[in-house]
Parts: structure tokens; C-alpha cells; sequence
């Protein structure tokens, strides 16, 4: 999410256009057996932290795989920077301040692999690892990874605060944000079934709450008994009926307007996207199947590799 200059860009594209003729993918010099001879029980070390982490307390999981999508869209751990006197964090972004968290989790995972294997696991694959196993241990599928991702040196706010999608998208602007990305709206759609784990802000859905007429009438009273019209900014509410399973319930309750931000809605409000929600809500399997495929591109969006970035020894700092 860092890259700044359009020359840095076209360089970056220029060199992962090269890779994706030479091998047939855009995801650089990812390999799977990365970390093979330099810290070969890395994903042991994630798997069990993460096990941890969401066995205390089920929502990390989903907290876990979202920091991982908003450092996506450029996956180089540049959203766990703090702010610095030369770059302003993405923390403090619009869609992220008050809202992404987790932060902890990856540092405990940090502090154990620089025990292990000092300054060779980078943040950017520890943030990709997490979230695969957030998902498959809330009973979601599981994907295979590519590792190799190096960490950004700066933090770009903007980029966040302009990349990331809000929750007040329409149907075609959700389309586009993900298109601006390289993934089409199939992949949107597949990939915001993510939102079958977690929990919003009152903050995030009290427009829709007051606006949209496309509202199931018993699950809008029951959701603004806790999202009052002023006051409870913070007050959450879960994104589908069943937010610590990942499973294919979003998109049942799209189907029965039960969608809680207005962006979720829009997937199932008459439009192109209705029949694909119709498919994943009777096949599970098939979602599932999608989802991971899209996880594994969104993943492996324009990591920085080789000689770019570094492996931070610290995930809020640069070295
Ligand atoms: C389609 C466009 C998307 C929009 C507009 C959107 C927006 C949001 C918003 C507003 C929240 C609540 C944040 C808060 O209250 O602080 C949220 C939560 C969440 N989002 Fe998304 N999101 C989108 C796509 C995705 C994708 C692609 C993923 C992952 C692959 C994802 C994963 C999550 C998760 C897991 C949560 C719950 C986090 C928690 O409980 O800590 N979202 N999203
Ligand atoms: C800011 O950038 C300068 C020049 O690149 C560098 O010397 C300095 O250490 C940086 N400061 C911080 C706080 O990162
Ligand atoms: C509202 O939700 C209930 C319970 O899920 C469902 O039976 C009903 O069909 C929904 N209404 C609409 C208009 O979808």
C-alpha cells in the first residue's frame, strides 16, 4: 500500500510484467519454499500464535485476515508503521484509525521469529500467513502461500485513505476499487465474504440504518437498538448472524436483506453481482473454492522483492 511515485509504480510494473511472462503469475519472486533453509519452522511458529490468539478471543481472526487486506493493495507491511517526522502512518487513515487491530498478535509473532531466525521472516508474509490461518482456524478453507514479500520502508496515508474501500460504495464503486487493484468484481465479490467473520462500527452502518429501504424491517430494529441515531459511534454489530465462523452465512442473509454495512447490500440489490450472491449462498463449497483463489491474488499484489524494501526487525518500525 506504500508506493508513492508513478516512476516507482512503472517500474514495479514494468519488472512484474517481465516475471508474469517468464512465469505465468504477477506475483514476483514469491516462492513457497522461501524460508526453507533460513527459518524453516516460520509457519509453525504463525500457526500456533494464531491458534492462540483466536482460541482467547474469536473476533482476532477476523481482525487478523482485515490487516491483511488493507495492506494489500500493495502487500508490504507498510499499514503496521507507526507515523514518523517522515511519513504520516496508514494507521491514522480514515478507514483504519479506531478500526483495524491485531497489532499485538504480529508483534508476538516478530518477537518469536527474531528469536528463531533473526532479521529473515518479513512482516508483509507474517501479515499473509495470519490471515490464512485466521480463517482456517474460525473453519474457513485454507490456500497455498508464497512467500518472499520484503517490507516498505514508508507508510503512504493517502494512498490508504484513497485505495481502500468505504463502507458507502455503490455497487459500481466497489467494482472499480477492487478493479484499480487488478481483481475483478467476482473476486470482489468472493473476497467480501470475508465479511462473514468480524464486527462494525455503529459509525460504518448508521447511514444505511436511517437511509436504505433495501433493509430486512426485524433485523433494522434489532440493529438500531444498538446503533442509536446519535451517540454509540463505537457501539459494534456483527457482520453476518454467525461472525465467529467463516462459513457462507454473508451471503444467506444478503439474500434476506440482512447485510450490514450499505457496500455489503449493494452485492445483492438487483444488479450484475445477485446471481454469483445467489451461488455462494447455496454452495458453500464453491464459495470457499473462490475465496481462497482470490485470497491467494490479492496476496500477492505488487510485493516488494529482491532488493526493494527490507525485513524489519521491528513490524512499527522501519530498521
Ligand atoms: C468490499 C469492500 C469492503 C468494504 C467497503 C469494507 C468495509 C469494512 C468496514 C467499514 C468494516 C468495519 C470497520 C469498523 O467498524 O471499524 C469492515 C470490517 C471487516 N472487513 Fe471489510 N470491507 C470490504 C472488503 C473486505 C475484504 C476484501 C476483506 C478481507 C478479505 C474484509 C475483511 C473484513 C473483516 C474480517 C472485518 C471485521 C474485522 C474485525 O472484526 O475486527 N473486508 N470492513
Ligand atoms: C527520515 O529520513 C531521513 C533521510 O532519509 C533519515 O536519515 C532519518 O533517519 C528518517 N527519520 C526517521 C524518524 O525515520
Ligand atoms: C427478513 O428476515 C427474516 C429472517 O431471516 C426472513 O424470514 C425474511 O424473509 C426477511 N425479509 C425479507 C424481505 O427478505
Amino acid at each position: 500500500m506504500a508506493s508513492s511515485t508513478s516512476s516507482s509504480l512503472f517500474k514495479l510494473a514494468t519488472f512484474t510484467l517481465c516475471l508474469g511472462i517468464l512465469f505465468g503469475t504477477s506475483s514476483g519472486q514469491l516462492t513457497a519454499n522461501f524460508y526453507a533453509r533460513t527459518c524453516p519452522n516460520f509457519r509453525s511458529v504463525i500457526t500456533r500464535a494464531v491458534n492462540s490468539a483466536v482460541s482467547s478471543e474469536a473476533r482476532m481472526g477476523a481482525s487478523l485476515l482485515r490487516l491483511h487486506f488493507h495492506d494489500c493493495f500493495g502487500c508490504d507491511a507498510s499499514v503496521l508503521l507507526d507515523t514518523t517526522a517522515n511519513f504520516t502512518g496508514e494507521k491514522g487513515a480514515f478507514p483504519n484509525a479506531g478500526s483495524i487491530r491485531g497489532f499485538n498478535v504480529i508483534d508476538t509473532i516478530k518477537t518469536q521469529l527474531e528469536r528463531q531466525c533473526a532479521g529473515v521472516v518479513s512482516c508483509a508474509d507474517i501479515l499473509a500467513a495470519a490471515a490464512r490461518d485466521s480463517v482456517v482456524a474460525l473453519g474457513g478453507p485454507g490456500w497455498n502461500l508464497v512467500f518472499g514479500r520484503r517490507d516498505s520502508t514508508t507508510a503512504n496515508a493517502n494512498t490508504a485513505n484513497s485505495n481502500l474501500p468505504a463502507p458507502t460504495l455503490s455497487l459500481s464503486g466497489l467494482i472499480s476499487s477492487f478493479s484499480n487493484q487488478n481483481l475483478n468484481t467476482n473476486e470482489m465479490v468472493a473476497l467480501s465474504g470475508a465479511h462473514t467473520i468480524g464486527q462494525a462500527r455503529c459509525t460504518t452502518f448508521r447511514s444505511r440504518l436511517a437511509n436504505d429501504n433495501n433493509i430486512n424491517a426485524s433485523f433494522a430494529t434489532a440493529t438500531r437498538a444498538n446503533c442509536p441515531t446519535s451517540g454509540g459511534d463505537n457501539n459494534l454489530s456483527p457482520l453476518d448472524a454467525t461472525p465467529t465462523r467463516f462459513d457462507n452465512r454473508y451471503f444467506t442473509d444478503l439474500i434476506s436483506q440482512r447485510g450490514l454495512l450499505h457496500s455489503d447490500q449493494e452485492l445483492f440489490n438487483g444488479g450484475s453481482t445477485d446471481a454469483l450472491v445467489r451461488t455462494y449462498a447455496s454452495n458453500q463449497a464453491t464459495f470457499f473454492r473462490d475465496f481462497a483463489s482470490a485470497m491467494v491474488k490479492m496476496s500477492n499484489l505488487n510485493p516488494l522483492t529482491g532488493s526493494n524494501g527490507q525485513i524489519r526487525t521491528n513490524c512499527a518500525r522501519t530498521n
